[in-house]
């Protein structure tokens, strides 16, 4: 067997895969050489016809020849792929500047938040400053230090999710001026927005909902004060010419305490079905607050006087925007809350 024309298989070999320019003519040329009817088996095949001497080193020589081959194959299989890579990145340019394929809406500020920004806004322009506190509340901060004994009444008022024991989700933010004064000193001018829990769901209620607490303690503040800041406050969110009243009510953590009412915004007070024929609409709770509440907290009745108040941030807005169901906030339908 002529180990030359192994020699001259070798050169053509090596030219020939490495012209390969695509996995088809790859496929192809290994069938050539490694198939079944390929060279390399057919050379293999004349073995038998050789004397032990020559099947010795013509077997090795096609062997070495084999292993040349798969391994330029092998090699050339990687340069077709990494051409086709970069044959593909060089034609796909990408234009940064071209609109996308789907039409990507910008958020919009919840109206609630909205409304919680205004509030804020409103009452840092009179010179409060904002404290929060935890919506996982005690008891204690609850109800017993605003002076809402357990067999109080009032506890009813506000069905509670309670956690575990002694520890409820807050339903009211009145339990910040709790926290607030027991770390501070007066004078304070403090709001307090939040999320607060009761048991109760319908067209008016939700299990959670916003509340914006509020109070001033210093010397000698009085319930002059109080309508002051409040009908101010009501003025700027609702309009220069609403109509404002304060009608005497209970809470047990101010006394006196009140509520207050805007005149309807719907009818302007004529009467309708949102004002129940009374052109007046309620909109927060408020009073001086209770001198119990400073001996929890360690101030001085006969020096300090304060005045608090209390609101809810989903009443305020669906009267803004006349919305009557109080759903809509929470079901997350943009076209509802694009419109604000
Ligand atoms: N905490 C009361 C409630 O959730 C609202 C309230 C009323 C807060 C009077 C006050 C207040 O600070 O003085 O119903």
């Amino acid at each position: 067997m002529d180990l030359e024309e192994l020699e001259s298989l070798r050169k053509q070999a090596k030219e020939r895969i490495e012209k390969i320019n695509n996995e088809r003519e790859w496929i192809d040329t290994k069938a050539y050489y490694l198939g079944k009817k390929g060279i390399i088996p057919s050379l293999l095949s004349k073995l038998p016809k050789l004397t032990q001497e020559e099947k010795k080193i013509y077997g090795q020589s096609v062997n070495t020849l084999k292993v040349f081959i798969e391994e330029l194959l092998e090699q050339q299989l990687k340069t077709i792929k990494e051409r086709e890579i970069e044959k593909k990145l060089s034609q796909t340019t990408i234009d940064i500047t071209l609109p996308g394929k789907f039409e990507i809406r910008s958020g919009t500020v919840h109206p609630i938040s909205q409304v919680i920004d205004e509030i804020i806004d409103i009452f840092t322009g009179m010179g409060f400053e904002v404290a929060e506190g935890p919506e996982l509340e005690s008891d204690y901060y609850n109800f017993e230090a605003l002076n809402i004994p357990e067999e109080h009444p009032a506890r009813e008022m506000q069905d509670t999710f309670y956690i575990s024991d002694g520890f409820l989700l807050r339903t009211h933010t009145s339990p910040v001026q709790i926290r607030v004064m027991e770390k501070r000193e007066p004078p304070l001018h403090v709001i307090c927005p939040g999320k607060v829990y009761r048991r109760d769901s319908d067209i008016t209620h939700s299990p959670m909902f916003h509340q914006v607490e509020g109070f001033v303690v210093d010397r000698d503040i009085h319930f002059g004060h109080l309508k002051g800041v409040l009908t101010e406050f009501l003025r700027r969110l609702y309009g220069e010419n609403i109509g404002v009243r304060f009608r005497p009510s209970y809470f047990p953590f101010t006394e006196p305490s009140a509520e207050v009412d805007i005149q309807c915004v719907v009818c302007n007070g004529k009467g309708c079905r949102v004002c129940k024929n009374s052109g007046w609409l309620e909109v927060l709770g408020c009073g001086m607050i209770h001198p119990y509440l400073f001996s929890v907290v360690g101030y001085d009745k006969e020096i300090y006087s304060g005045f608090a108040f209390g609101l809810g941030v989903e009443r305020l807005t669906m009267l803004k925007y006349a919305i009557d169901d109080i759903r809509l906030f929470y079901e997350n339908n943009l076209s509802f809350l694009e419109q604000f």
